[in-house]
């Protein structure tokens, strides 16, 4: 299983069975914050949506097609990063996360994503790595902006988020641009 120390108070780990009650809680205790802008959390109503999200991502492991890691801070689930697919034929690869609302803005996401993107294009040998947010999601768009990523454009009305669709900001980087 993969287990990495993003820096003394934050590690990623990848989600288990036995997360699913913690992780179910925590989605329960900032749901109105994170529906605004992710479009399963209406749907995850009782501890057996997040059993089956843990099972689809070990199956989405096994096959070889990415993973899904709880974010630990402080010991304690905060979120969830992790990998929406791994295109091995192209070499690329999409990072999706989420945070609870009260560990806003003590820079924990930016700080795995950096630790992620790291981790693809050394141990995965992968090429180019995308983050996609809501044209709206400025918290969300910061983070690759923070992390030097190069927004290449908008897709319009690309995801439908409760009622309505949101154009979706493209960011992405290539492995020779994050060596230097
Ligand atoms: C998107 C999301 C993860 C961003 O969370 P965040 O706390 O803003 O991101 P970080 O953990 O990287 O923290 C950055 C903030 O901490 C501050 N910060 C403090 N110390 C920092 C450090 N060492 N490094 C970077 N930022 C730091 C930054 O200034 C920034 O605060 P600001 O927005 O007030 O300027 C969060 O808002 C979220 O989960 N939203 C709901 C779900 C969602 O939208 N998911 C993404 C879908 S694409």
């Amino acid at each position: 299983m993969f287990v990495h120390q993003v820096d003394d108070q934050t590690k990623l780990a990848m989600v288990e069975m036995r997360d699913a009650e913690e992780l179910f809680a925590l989605v329960d205790s900032s749901r109105m914050y994170l529906r605004e802008w992710l479009p399963w959390v209406d749907a995850n109503v009782s501890i057996a949506e997040t059993v089956a999200f843990v099972q689809a991502a070990q199956k989405q492991y096994s096959r070889g097609e990415g993973f899904q890691c709880c974010i630990r801070y402080r010991d304690k689930i905060v979120g969830i990063i992790g990998l929406h697919r791994v295109d091995r034929f192209h070499k690329q690869t999409e990072i999706g996360y989420w945070l609870a609302e009260e560990f806003q803005g003590r820079g924990i996401m930016t700080a795995c994503c950096r630790a992620l993107v790291d981790f693809v294009f050394q141990e995965y040998k992968l090429h180019r790595v995308e983050i996609r947010a809501a044209v709206g999601n400025t918290k969300s768009r910061a983070i690759p902006e923070r992390l030097g990523f190069t927004h290449e454009g908008t897709l319009r009305e690309a995801e439908w988020v409760n009622d309505h669709f949101v154009d979706g900001a493209v960011y992405a980087m290539l492995e020779r641009d994050w060596a230097e």
